[in-house]
């Protein structure tokens, strides 16, 4: 019998998870994604996909200095999405929209991995994630090659992607408007003119707005709740702000080897005690064992 295995969300977070699962157990698994949006309408879409250190909340202060110069990649999530779409349902993967209201609607997975971003906040009382609202413009300016950043202030930055170059940009905490404003319009605009002055008049592609998930660190851990009597295990994956795109795929291998302990107990206790049944307080007593 194969494992089964849910994933709430198709963001970067979620679709990583996903197909790092498919690459630690392979054939052995059955696994599908449920989400409410699917790219173009994740928060990656929105982001330039800048991959960078960071410094996510609560990083202590004398662990920050004031300037720092270097080479590395953007990972541009509007390409980066589909591609991992693809990977994944190309090995057997299935995407279901969906929104999951409760874990009763996934009560038939033997594992489920919440990667719901900032919407944990509903579901759920997890009073640590807000919102950090990010808006944006896309501009034509295929001359623009490097990336600027300026964090003197809200954080003005210039960010070239492959077909046009993304200027930043805002993070407002607890705002939750995702729509762009005229004010956050002109702050973006003449702020990256000051920074690059052949900027000013670069014909606008669109303006954009993302609500990054914030939380005072990363939700990365099993937590084996019991539900009606029954124990369901849940691996979280959440809260990654400003910089989703940059850990998704190191997170992802995290829970892909928090799965694989927990699935590989599951199917040894099957065989072991149950022939092909399974039966949820065995289960606990092995994974309180394990953990
Ligand atoms: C302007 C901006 C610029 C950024 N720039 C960068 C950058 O340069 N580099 C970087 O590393 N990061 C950047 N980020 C951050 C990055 O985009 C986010 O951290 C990342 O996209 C979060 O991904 P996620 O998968 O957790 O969330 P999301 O993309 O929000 O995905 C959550 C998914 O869960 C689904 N979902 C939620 N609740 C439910 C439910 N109940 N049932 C079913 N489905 C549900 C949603 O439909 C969605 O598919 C930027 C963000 C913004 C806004
Ligand atoms: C994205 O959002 C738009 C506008 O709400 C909608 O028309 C479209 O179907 C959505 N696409 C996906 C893939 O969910
Ligand atoms: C995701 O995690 C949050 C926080 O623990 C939880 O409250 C919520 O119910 C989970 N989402 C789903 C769909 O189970």
């Amino acid at each position: 019998m194969k494992c089964r295995v849910a994933v709430i969300g198709a963001g970067v977070v979620g679709l990583c998870s996903a197909v790092r699962i498919q690459d630690s157990l392979g054939d052995d698994l059955e696994i599908v994604i449920y989400t409410e949006d699917k790219s173009p309408n994740t928060t990656g879409d929105v982001a330039a996909g800048f991959w960078a250190p960071y410094f996510i909340q609560n990083t202590p202060t004398e662990k920050i200095i004031s300037g720092y110069h270097f080479v590395s990649v953007t990972c541009e999530p509007s390409k980066l999405l589909p591609y991992l779409e693809k990977k994944f349902v190309n090995r057997g993967g299935k995407i279901i929209i969906k929104k999951i209201e409760s874990f009763s609607q996934l009560n038939e997975y033997d594992l489920i991995i919440n990667c719901t971003g900032l919407y944990s906040k509903y579901l759920n009382s997890d009073d640590k994630v807000r919102p950090i609202r990010g808006q944006i413009a896309r501009v034509e300016a295929p001359w623009q090659f490097d990336i600027q950043m300026d964090d003197s202030d809200d954080g003005h930055y210039i960010i070239p992607n492959q077909d046009c170059v993304i200027l930043g940009g805002t993070h407002q905490i607890n705002d939750w408007n995702v729509n762009p404003t005229n004010v956050d319009t002109t702050f973006i605009l003449d702020g990256c003119a000051q920074l690059v002055p052949a900027l000013k008049g670069a014909k606008i592609i669109k303006h954009q707005v993302g609500l990054r998930p914030g939380r005072d660190f990363v939700k990365l851990e099993l937590e084996n709740r019991n539900v009606d009597g029954k124990i369901i295990h849940i691996i979280h994956n959440y809260g990654h702000g400003g910089c989703g795109v940059t850990l998704c795929y190191g997170c992802g291998g995290e829970v892909a080897e928090l799965a694989r302990v927990v699935l590989r107990n599951i199917r040894k206790m099957c065989k072991k005690y149950l022939g092909n049944t399974r039966q949820s307080s065995l289960l606990e007593l092995e994974l309180e064992f394990i953990y």
